[in-house]
């Protein structure tokens, strides 16, 4: 596996500006959220700097890129390309960057739409996602709040803000994030 800084480097030059400062601020955030959540730092940061690495590609290499991932792709990514960067980013994590560890792998597979079997890490970066600083939306500051609050209220309010942007758009809602939001649900009751 590269150094951080050997991926900050190669990220720099594969991803937009804009993308990049993103990707800067979700390793960030994560960092310190694992820290305060009992995650690991390293594998937080990680995962983090590489959730989007696939960000960007066209549609033919996404899709030629999630079909050589060992992790399984299912109908509704494949009909949603926006979604197709995770399992495409744990493929080139892998064989770019030579990740091997497990729960970094799955973290940036499931970062899109979640998934009720995720680990710390992979709740960290999925919240991380959203609150980054660079990230600006009606409710960022309450879904702040809420991850102030713990992780797993952070899940839920991170889930509920997807959930409700797919339905106010009439987009189509992959079932892994009520999925997720039950389980965490079930955690705090
Ligand atoms: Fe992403
Ligand atoms: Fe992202």
């Amino acid at each position: 596996m590269f150094p951080e800084r050997d991926i900050i480097k190669i990220l720099k030059r594969k991803l937009s500006k804009e993308r990049f400062e993103h990707t800067l601020g979700v390793a960030e955030v994560a960092g310190d959220l694992a820290k305060k959540y009992g995650g690991s730092w390293k594998k937080a940061r990680l995962a983090g700097l590489l959730h989007d690495c696939a960000k960007g590609l066209g549609l033919d290499r996404l899709i030629e890129l999630a079909r050589m991932s060992s992790f399984s792709v299912d109908e509704y990514e494949m009909n949603l390309p926006p979604l197709l960067h995770a399992p495409a980013g744990a493929f080139l994590a892998r064989q770019e960057f030579g990740v091997n560890d497990q729960e970094i792998l799955e973290a940036i597979r499931h970062h899109t739409v979640g998934s009720p079997d995720l680990s710390t890490t992979g709740l960290i970066i999925f919240v991380a996602d959203f609150i980054e600083p660079n990230r600006q939306f009606p409710g960022v500051e309450k879904l702040r709040k809420e991850v102030d609050k713990s992780l797993i209220h952070g899940v839920i309010a991170a889930c509920n803000q997807s959930l409700e942007y797919n339905i106010k758009k009439g987009r189509i809602i992959h079932p892994n994030t009520l999925l997720l939001r039950n389980e965490c649900l079930r955690r705090i009751q």
